[in-house]
């Protein structure tokens, strides 16, 4: 649908009589402007440029090249549509200002269809510039490899055939079909909640014999320095993911690599500093990780169907962010990996001691003195402790408390209700009939409620940023104990 009476120059709004829904679109054209300012430093301009961006047209919201360069053409020649990897716009460049007009007044408030049948509502505004630089860095991280076609289609093939997830097997004790993904161990089993191995008890039967000639050929071809002596299978349908993580430095060597077998994925690695980079895996290709990259570097696949990739075909691997221009959608398939990681026997001396178990200093924590001190208490004690534990937390949080549910049941159904420090959104799915939305400061807890397709979002419960009388009712379930200071510091 059009808003045709969308003013070029939101200044001049009250030269217009605007009917409901033309205001509707208005204020979120203006909200999208806004939000595109604030969270991503683009800034839009009130006079008519060749260039626009289209928030909501995005890759990251599941709006594919194929999809959105159509509906844009239909106002002009394109000559130019970037697509930044995971975000939620992309810009547009047509050949001159009268057709980026009729962009602008046409497809302002044009509802699509994205990739998974869902609608989507593409709001546009004017920019001086179609480009988008990617903030940080565009190299992989230190001591990151990937190589490609490391193994033949037939030795995948086999692979693939020769693991048994049927369950009542000789190796059930060892299978875990974890929620989000199904996960084998071999050589030692690895524990969840201690994110360790317990390297007295190694497996009967140690690593499949068809890996451990694949894995000699590697070292004999120098592709890894050591025979490894743990292996986990993950296998991950469309959608699945695993949360950011470090592997644990005291519980396995330096390199640690990755076969994806079945389907491409994107793992996304990320530095303390906030610089993300997301890398492509091809099938058959094996991730090593050593050094930086393995010791510094957390890394995770996001939960989704879609992954950004480079359209072109000999833009394979590596980097996906090399070439904004030429970036697509790639639906998932299913992704078997076999990650070998060699135990480690000694404490771990990396030269990373911030993130490194072995070398943490335990000191007995003392009584606050301040606000201040006192929020980096709960930092420590609370929120550190809920980010590291949250799977095994959440593993451990099934039965709902019957008061709670009580509660949930009696409201009237189509309630607005908001959970806050939702853990793992245990009671998010109590009542159907409710629209509930959960929130709380652990990142992964929250990654857990959105693999179980619930509304969740971080925050804290001290400074909750939903309107005030925006919901009927409110829960805050063991929560409000965890609190060290009466005010978000
Ligand atoms: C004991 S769990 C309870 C989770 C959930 N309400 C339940 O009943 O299963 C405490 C939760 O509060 C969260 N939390 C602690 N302090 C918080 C804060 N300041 N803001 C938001 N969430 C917080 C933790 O991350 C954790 O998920
Ligand atoms: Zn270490």
């Amino acid at each position: 649908m059009a808003a045709p009476s969308i003013a070029m120059d939101s200044n001049h709004q009250h030269n217009y009589k605007l009917n409901k829904t033309e205001k509707k679109f208005l204020r979120k054209q203006i909200k999208a402007k806004h939000t595109l300012l604030r969270h991503e430093g683009i800034e839009t301009v009130s006079y008519a440029t060749q260039n626009l961006v289209v928030a909501n047209g995005g890759l990251g919201n599941g709006v594919s090249r194929k999809q959105l360069l159509p509906v844009l053409e239909k106002c002009g020649l394109v000559d130019a549509l970037l697509m930044p990897p995971n975000k939620p716009y992309s810009f547009a460049r047509y050949k001159n200002t009268e057709e980026s007009k009729r962009a602008y007044v046409t497809l302002n408030g044009k509802e699509i269809v994205d990739d998974l049948g869902q609608k989507i509502i593409l709001y546009l505004n004017f920019v001086e510039k179609a480009q988008w630089k990617e903030l940080g860095s565009q190299a992989l991280p230190p001591g990151l490899m990937v190589i490609e076609e490391i193994i033949s289609s037939e030795d995948e093939k086999m692979l693939l055939e020769s693991v048994d997830w049927t369950e009542g097997t000789d190796n059930q004790n060892f299978q875990k079909s974890l929620k989000h993904r199904r996960v084998k161990h071999f050589g030692y089993e690895f524990h969840y909640e201690s994110n360790n191995v317990d390297k007295d008890e190694p497996l009967p039967g140690g690593l499949p014999d068809i890996c451990n000639s694949i894995l000699e050929k590697w070292v004999k071809e120098g592709y890894i320095k050591h025979k490894p002596d743990q292996l986990t299978i993950n296998q991950y349908e469309p959608g699945h993911g695993i949360p950011a993580h470090i592997d644990t430095h005291s519980a396995f060597e330096d390199e640690i690599v990755s076969l994806s077998l079945g389907s491409e994925i994107v793992m996304d690695f990320k530095h303390p500093d906030g610089v993300t980079v997301p890398v492509m895996l091809p099938r058959r290709s094996l991730l090593v990780m050593t050094g930086e990259s393995r010791y510094l570097w957390t890394h995770g696949i996001t939960p989704r169907k879609f992954d950004t990739v480079q359209a072109s075909e000999d833009h394979k691997s590596g980097i996906i962010t090399s070439d904004v221009g030429d970036l697509t959608l790639s639906k998932r398939g299913v992704r078997t990996s076999f990650t070998f990681r060699k135990v480690r026997q000694t404490p771990c001396n990396c030269s990373y001691p911030l993130v490194c178990d072995s070398q943490r200093k335990e000191t007995p924590p003392s009584f606050p003195e301040n606000d201040k001190e006192a929020s980096q208490l709960e930092q420590e004690h609370v929120h550190q402790v809920y980010e590291e534990i949250a799977r095994h937390f959440s593993s451990t949080r099934h039965s709902p408390w019957p008061r709670v549910v009580e509660f949930l049941k009696a409201l009237p159904s189509g309630s607005t209700v908001a959970d806050i420090g939702c853990g793992n959104g245990k009671y998010l799915g109590i009542n159907k009939e409710l629209y509930m939305i959960g929130c709380d400061r652990s990142q992964n807890l929250v990654d857990i409620c959105r693999e179980k397709h619930f509304q969740a979002f971080v925050c804290d419960a001290l400074a909750v940023p939903v309107r005030s009388g925006s919901c009927d009712a409110c829960i805050s379930i063991a929560v409000i104990h965890h609190f060290a200071t009466a005010f978000l510091q």
